[in-house]
């Protein structure tokens, strides 16, 4: 069966077509980084906008490229939550009257479960249980992943994100938006350990995190200075170096309190070569395995809803209903209350 995915919960409008035989046909994304930098961080209803002008024009595009009709849809997933209420309404109404109009069931789909199950996309894929470090510019989180719609929450950040963190640490040093991808690249001209910042909670003896003290830290190191090159780039590799010193100690503490050997890591900060690097050493020598999806699938994309959306389907019969067009979406939601009963 074919799957189309749509993911409109932020700032990134994702499509995709995923075959439940053959896998990713084809998959685009529009991202509106442009749009929103010149106020710094996204404007909730320029984002709502823009994805009304995107969706339709993307599914087409995929629709041609996978040499497919919309009559070959058999089924329409989409993230209903958590994110912007307006950017979830365009994907979700989009997504449920297509279905409607189709004759097709819709899925509404937890964008979270979307980026910790497409590692499993792969090959080789993880095995159950996993650990998932789920770490995005709104959710830091660990995670205990028994089975597809099974899972525990072991920890979650106290206050920012780390993407949240990565984007205010790079704007306080002059970086544009979103900040995580910059400040790892001003990152790489420098080596950590010339400025000196705290690793938040790095022994609280729990799996929490936070990061708003680090950013404090980072404030007191920029105010009244003017920095030169030298001075941001070490701020930045220290910076970066206290987040994944912290991400990396906590993903160990995790895999070994629940003795499981496998972990994944998913969301945005995921696609961090620092966090990678770190994860596959102590991968080597603590005798675990990492996954990461590829590159292009960690930060925020459509190939992982259609994905979740046609695991859901091989498993759920109440999935299989077709939609009545009728739905809402959910701007804040749990995780660990996602099932797939
Ligand atoms: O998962 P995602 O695309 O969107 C959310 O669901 O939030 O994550 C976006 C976050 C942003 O905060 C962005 O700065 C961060 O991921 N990010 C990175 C990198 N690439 C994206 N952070 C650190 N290093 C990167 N290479
Ligand atoms: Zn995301």
């Amino acid at each position: 069966m074919l799957v189309l995915g749509i993911e409109t919960s932020c700032d990134e409008t994702g499509v995709a077509l995923y075959h439940t035989e053959r896998g990713l046909l084809a998959h685009a994304l529009h991202t509106q980084a442009a749009l929103h930098a010149e106020y710094g961080g996204v404007v909730p209803e320029l984002a709502s906008r823009d994805h009304i002008r995107r969706v339709l024009p993307l599914t087409r595009g995929i629709l041609r490229e996978a040499k497919s009709t919309l009559s070959d849809v058999g089924a329409i997933a989409y993230t209903q939550g958590p994110g912007l209420a307006g950017a979830l309404l365009v994907g979700a109404s989009i997504a449920q009257g297509l279905a409607y109009a189709l004759r097709v069931p819709a899925l509404g789909i937890h964008h979270l479960e979307g980026h910790l199950l497409s590692p499993l996309m792969a090959k080789p894929a993880p095995d159950f249980p996993f650990i998932a470090l789920l770490v995005s510019g709104g959710h830091s989180q660990l995670m205990r992943i028994n089975g597809i719609g099974d899972y525990e929450l072991l920890g979650e950040t106290l206050d920012d994100a780390a993407g949240e963190a990565f984007d205010k640490t790079a704007k306080l040093l002059g970086l544009g938006y979103p900040g995580g991808p910059e400040l790892a690249a001003l990152a790489r001209q420098s080596t950590p350990g010339r400025v000196k910042l705290p690793r938040p909670m790095l022994h609280s003896g729990d799996l929490d995190f936070s990061f708003s003290g680090l950013k404090t830290a980072v404030v007191m190191q920029v105010k009244g200075r003017t920095l030169d090159a030298t001075a941001r780039a070490d701020i930045a590799a220290e910076f970066q170096a206290a987040v994944v010193d912290v991400l990396v100690a906590k993903s160990l503490t995790a895999l070994e309190r629940c003795a499981v050997s496998h972990l994944v890591v998913a969301g945005g900060v995921g696609a961090n070569a620092e966090l990678r690097t770190r994860l596959d050493k102590a991968a080597d020598r603590g005798g675990f395995k990492v996954y990461f999806p590829p590159a292009e699938f960690c930060t925020d994309n459509g190939a992982m809803i259609a994905f979740a959306g046609a695991l859901r389907l091989s498993r759920s019969t109440a999935a299989k209903t077709t939609s009545d067009g009728s739905f809402s979406v959910w701007p804040r939601w749990e995780l660990a209350t996602v099932s797939h009963r």
